[in-house]
């Protein structure tokens, strides 16, 4: 079953789920403790929003308090609550999806946090601005380019605050990489050469969830790229202008099934009849924080999070090439493929100067057929100047999920985080530049021609990024070769 056509919750099956969970729910005005706790709302309480949630209700108790939830799905909403109240740092209060406007109301937070399913961002981005909240919003910021600019509308309109959740510029040796740029070292990058790999774990996974359909997630090329293409953005300090592309599925297809001796694709995993076949069989019932989260809640709105990864109406690619033309004339070369036999990335900067290497095996192997995979976080990074010998640099370290980023952010987001040299808090510009570089690609693979970035939007400026060499510094290099 595919969500994109699943009817928002109303609010008797809030009630209900409540109900089986044990909770009071309140359903008028939220009784404001005294203090100058900062008040969240967050809507799409799933997976991602958990990592926020837990934050203030944990290390930002006292700056921070989540006063509203909202999702869809009543059990998740209900489930929100009562984790949070488990806490002890409060209690909020669960609303169903077509009560979030009066959610702003009843509760009145200063911002609010969206983690619904990517197409549905624009629509609460722009409810909340509209009702004076700042917002923080996953990425991507939205999945097509009127939703896109709807939000650079509102912001405009409404004049409050965006902030777009890219995680992956805070992770310590990304962060080490911007430094490495900045501190011209390479000189000016001319070409980027990037390649991410998503293995047959993780990659596998987003041909299961809502991802696989396009309407949900605008496919890899916006609900993942949009990591990377926001990480170059930022990296070179420079804006996408032209953008052309390739992209098909070539192998989460029935076909592929067949050729692993499977009969074909079947509905989802839990029911599947060649479970004990195939090597994509994924336990939903294995794990109980997923059991809870998505297999408990199934009855509320139909959702499988197990579909079966070889479905023909699977909508989203799995193979794609890029090719972006920057406002400073470097050209990106960009290859994502859902399918490998490892996960991570490699990208070289070649610059004036020299070339920057930097790779990162997120996970190296994996060890039986249900596919467990070894975390590897191997890291390395390397600088080749046009004459000398090669330098290796010892990686920044973090700890923590997504190479450590996400606890950075978190800092950043409520702690008081000291100012930051390399820019890396994106607003509705960072967050419009990256989603339509993927958006300009899915166009690419339907039309085959060129498109530009500037035909999408209107109204886009770039946002502020950090100093980066003076393009026409001279290039200081020795007279004398010295062949390696
Ligand atoms: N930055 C990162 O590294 C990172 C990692 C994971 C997810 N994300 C992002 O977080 C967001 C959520 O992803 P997830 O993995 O938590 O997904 P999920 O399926 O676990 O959670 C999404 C939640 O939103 C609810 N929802 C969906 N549509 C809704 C709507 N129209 N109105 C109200 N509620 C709705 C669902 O019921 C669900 O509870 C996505 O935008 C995703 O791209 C970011």
């Amino acid at each position: 079953m595919n969500d994109k056509d699943l009817a928002p919750m109303d609010r008797r099956g809030l009630l209900k789920a409540a109900g089986a969970a044990g909770l009071m729910l309140a359903t008028g005005a939220y009784a404001a403790d005294a203090g100058a706790r900062k008040r969240y709302a967050v809507v799409g309480v799933g997976s991602r929003a958990r990592m926020y949630t837990r934050a203030i209700t944990g290390k930002y108790r006292d700056r921070a308090e989540v006063v509203g939830v909202c999702d869809r799905n009543a059990g998740r909403a209900a489930l929100a609550v009562k984790r949070i109240a488990e806490t002890g740092a409060g209690q909020p209060v669960a609303y169903a999806a077509a009560d979030f406007d009066r959610m702003l109301r009843d509760t009145k937070p200063q911002f609010v946090i969206v983690t619904t399913t990517d197409a549905s961002h624009d629509e609460y981005i722009v409810r909340a601005l509209d009702a004076g909240c700042d917002v923080i919003t996953e990425k991507p910021m939205t999945t097509t380019a009127e939703k896109a600019q709807r939000i650079l509308d509102a912001v405009k309109r409404s004049g409050r605050h965006i902030r777009v959740c890219f995680n992956y510029r805070y992770s310590p040796p990304r962060t080490q990489v911007k430094d490495l740029l900045m501190s011209g070292e390479i000189g000016d990058v001319l070409s980027v050469d990037f390649t991410w790999l998503l293995n047959t774990v993780h990659g596998a996974d987003y041909f299961r969830r809502w991802h696989s359909n396009k309407a949900n997630s605008g496919g890899l090329m916006v609900h993942k790229a949009t990591h990377h293409f926001d990480l170059v953005n930022w990296w070179l300090g420079a804006q996408p202008e032209r953008v052309q592309a390739a992209g098909s599925r070539q192998f989460y297809t029935p076909e592929t099934a067949r050729r692993m001796g499977l009969q074909g694709a079947h509905e989802r995993c839990l029911t599947c009849t060649e479970k004990a076949k195939c090597s994509f069989y994924f336990d939903l019932a294995a794990d109980p924080g997923l059991k809870e989260l998505y297999l408990d809640n199934e009855k509320h709105d139909g959702y499988f999070r197990d579909q079966c990864v070889w479905r023909p109406e699977i909508s989203i690619e799995d193979t794609m090439t890029v090719m972006v033309r920057y406002d400073n004339g470097v050209q990106l070369n960009y290859g994502l493929q859902a399918y490998d036999a490892w996960e991570g990335y490699r990208i070289a900067f070649n610059g004036t100067k020299g070339r920057l290497e930097h790779s990162i095996v997120e996970a190296a192997g994996m060890a039986g057929a249900n596919a467990v995979q070894s975390r590897s976080d191997t890291v390395s990074t390397r600088i080749i100047p046009l004459r000398g010998a090669p330098r290796e640099i010892k990686p920044w370290t973090g700890e923590g999920n997504h190479g450590g980023g996400d606890d950075v952010m978190l800092e950043e987001i409520f702690g008081e985080a000291p100012a930051d040299k390399y820019r890396r808090v994106s607003d509705e510009r960072a967050g419009a530049y990256s989603c339509l570089v993927g958006i300009a690609a899915n166009r690419c693979f339907e039309s085959g021609t060129t498109v530009r970035i500037a035909d999408l939007v209107t109204g886009l400026t770039p946002p502020l990024r950090a100093p980066m060499p003076d393009r026409g510094a001279p290039i200081a290099m020795p007279l004398k070769l010295k062949m390696p």
